[in-house]
């Protein structure tokens, strides 16, 4: 087919598309720019407030934002409260004693209420707040996409099971959970730098400590100290995912891997060997390539199966549907 052809082709079939009604709706930075121009300042004065408050906080609210997206996509399902008729994703083994900040993401909710009643999704609010969380800890910027909408249901059975990779996968495994929302090898091994904030728990990081034979010995002993066995005990103590710097957003969890001081198995696995191992390698080289990366991933990652147009609602309360 001749160019010109190609052109009065694609010029046809946009018409076409265009004239049945359809459009192919996106998120956009701007979709609140006339019904609530000062969302993301509101939201990010309370989550300033809050990390001001506790810095783990910061790390709990972007931690909020990708176990949303990952189970049916990002539309604020991880919010809904159970019920004595429904159980959501809050007790699914992913986030039963872990998924945390709850309370700030409702304190959100009721200043945006405040500022513009019925307009802003809770499922926006979460990536405001993952966005404004790893500013106020001195990480990257991005322009972050709106214009979700709220599930009206969420599923403790998807939470449940492989949407989320537990901390004990191997790569194939990290890799084949991103690649089932669409995300790429590349794309997970900058997100799994979110490690460079807060805590995990002995429950998450045990095994590791005790099992695994890429881990520097002197970190074991100390982790081991504040993580006893039989499972069971200390289950919930708690040590940083990155011990340099754990309130500061920066690219020294790789760095952290690059001397098997990962704390998680699963963190460990993205340098033992394998094909990830020269991409962590450059991003401890390279704070800036790490930032631009990581942005650019937040961004893919925040666009999974979100709810649009006139799916879904816009709940009042974020832990109940209207
Ligand atoms: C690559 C696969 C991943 C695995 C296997 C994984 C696993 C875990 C585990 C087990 C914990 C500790 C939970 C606990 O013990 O309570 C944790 C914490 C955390 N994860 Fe991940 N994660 C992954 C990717 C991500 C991504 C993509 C993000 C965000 C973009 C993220 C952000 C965080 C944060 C910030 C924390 C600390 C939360 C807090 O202190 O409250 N993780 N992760």
């Amino acid at each position: 087919m001749g160019s010109s052809k190609i052109m009065s082709f694609s010029f046809l079939a946009c018409t076409l598309f265009l004239m049945s009604g359809t459009s192919l709706a996106q998120l956009t930075p701007d979709f609140y720019d006339l019904t609530c121009p000062k969302v993301i300042e509101v939201v990010g004065s309370v989550v300033k407030a809050a990390v001001l408050r506790e810095k783990r906080m910061g790390a709990s609210l972007l931690r909020l934002h990708f176990h949303d997206c990952f189970v049916n996509g990002c539309d604020g399902s991880i919010l809904l409260d159970d019920t004595p008729s429904f159980r959501g994703e809050k007790t699914a083994n992913p986030n039963v004693n872990s998924a945390r900040g709850f309370e700030v993401i409702d304190d959100i909710k009721s200043h945006v209420e405040r500022l513009c009643p019925g307009v802003v999704s809770c499922a926006d609010i979460l990536a405001i707040a993952a966005l404004e969380s790893v500013l106020a800890l001195g990480g990257p910027y991005w322009r972050v996409n709106l214009g979700r909408r709220d599930s009206i249901s969420a599923s403790f059975d998807a939470a449940n099971g492989n949407a989320i990779p537990p901390p004990t996968s191997s790569l194939d495994n990290l890799v084949r959970t991103f690649q089932a929302v669409g995300l790429t090898a590349d794309d997970m091994v900058a997100l799994a730098g979110a490690h460079t904030i807060g805590q995990a728990r002995c429950t998450s990081f045990r095994p590791h400590v005790y099992n695994d034979t890429n881990v520097d010995p002197l970190f074991a002993s100390l982790r081991r100290t504040n993580c006893p066995i039989p499972n069971g005990l200390g289950d919930n103590n708690l040590a940083p995912l990155d011990a340099r710097t754990s309130n500061h957003f920066d690219n020294s969890y790789y760095n952290n891997l690059l001397i098997n001081q990962g704390l998680l198995h699963s963190d460990m696995q993205l340098h033992s060997g394998g094909f990830t191992d020269r991409l962590v390698e450059e991003y401890g080289r390279d704070p800036i390539k790490f930032n631009v990366d990581f942005s650019a991933a937040m961004i893919k990652m925040g666009d999974i199966s979100p709810l649009m147009g006139n799916d879904g609602e816009i709940r009042r309360n974020c832990r109940v549907p209207n």
